[in-house]
């Protein structure tokens, strides 16, 4: 069975993490304050503040941003929960947002219709490792969160995703582009968003006592996040790849997002495609064959409240899934994907 998902590990992570268990210092500490200055430079932002997971990540940036009890935060609807409870977490309330069924990003016209004074935040994900419109969004005037939990390496206007937002944030989930099994980071530019940022990751040794948190990252996960980070362009560069054996043979029979880009570069986290069947009984069908496929959101957050008026996230919720691709799938196993999508869409009378 291809999984839909998978890790991307080698020797090089595992000798890393085993200095760190060598050394006995497993905890925060110099390992996590290296990775934090090697992602800084990577992504070209003046300092970084490492987390254990991309849901704290966020709730300490809109913390830091002073989101609070009844503030709305603009969000798209086409996305994991996790930003939905970072919203609530700060007792802010959202302000869901339509997506732009080609690019799966949040949609601009939406979104001006939809904020109001009350919308103290925007959170800006990169769906899929694609950049968002990002100038257009900043033009608002409304502090942008970039998330790019899916989005490491992705470049817009010659700038890499996360160097553009008041702050941005990142997830290092164990199928993330760059994993750390668990772990996320806050990046800025300024100062004082992340000595802010730090004061709420840890809550022991404080002068004076005020709410603060347990979102520490390990010397052990920092180890593996900096041999990731070693293999990044690597990695980014088989994605690219698979996503261009992908589209070739694909884009005569169904929608698949585009390759080329005028002024952003795709990393291709995810390989969205548009099918014309229903999208429970083509997972069937895959799984069936030996390939996990999946809904590449697994449900919109206005479908989670009960509320209707996100037309374009319907429309991709019921017509799209999203097919294997890491940098470990081997030749064998992406022919077999292709393989399986050829039967599927003959069998839709689609080639
Ligand atoms: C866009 C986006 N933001 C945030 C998160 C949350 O990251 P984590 O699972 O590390 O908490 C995810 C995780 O899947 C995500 O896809």
């Amino acid at each position: 069975m291809i999984p839909h998902s998978r890790p991307t590990l080698d020797e090089s992570d595992l000798f890393s993490v085993s200095e760190v268990i060598r050394s006995g210092r497993i905890v925060q500490g110099e390992v996590v304050e290296k990775f934090e200055k090697k992602a800084a430079k990577f992504i070209g932002v003046d300092g970084a503040v490492a987390t254990n997971t991309g849901t704290s990540a966020l709730h300490l940036a809109l913390l830091a941003i002073g989101i609070k009890k009844g503030d709305y935060v603009a969000i798209p609807s086409f996305v994991c929960t996790a930003l939905l409870n970072a919203v609530r977490y700060v007792g802010a309330h959202p302000t869901l947002v339509d997506i732009d069924p080609e690019t799966y990003n949040i949609d601009i016209r939406d979104l001006k219709k939809r904020v109001k004074k009350s919308t103290k935040a925007i959170i800006l994900p990169h769906l899929f490792g694609l950049p968002a419109d990002i100038d257009e969004i900043m033009s608002l005037g409304i502090p942008v969160i970039e998330d790019c939990a899916q989005a490491i390496g992705a470049i817009y206007k010659g700038g890499k995703t996360g160097s553009f937002g008041r702050l941005s944030c990142f997830s290092f989930y164990a199928t993330k582009v760059l994993s750390t099994g668990e772990g996320g980071m806050v990046v800025s530019d300024s100062k004082i968003l992340l000595k802010k940022i730090r004061d709420f990751r840890d809550y022991d040794n404080k002068k004076s006592y005020s709410v603060r948190y347990n979102y520490k990252m390990t010397d052990i996960q920092a180890a593996m996040g900096i041999a990731q980070l070693k293999k990044l362009h690597s990695f980014l560069l088989k994605r690219v790849n698979i996503a261009k054996r992908y589209s070739s043979a694909l884009q005569e029979f169904c929608n698949v997002p585009s390759i080329r880009y005028k002024d952003r570069k795709h990393i291709f986290f995810r390989f969205p495609i548009q099918i014309q069947g229903n999208v429970s009984k083509a997972l069937d069908f895959f799984s069936e064959r030996g390939v996990t496929c999946a809904r590449p959101v697994f449900k919109p957050i206005h479908k989670y409240l009960q509320i209707n008026g996100f037309p374009n996230t319907d429309t991709i919720w019921n017509n799209t899934i999203s097919i294997p691709i890491y940098p470990s799938l081997t030749d064998k196993e992406i022919c077999k994907i292709l393989d399986v999508l050829k039967l599927y869409l003959k069998k839709e009378g689609l080639s």
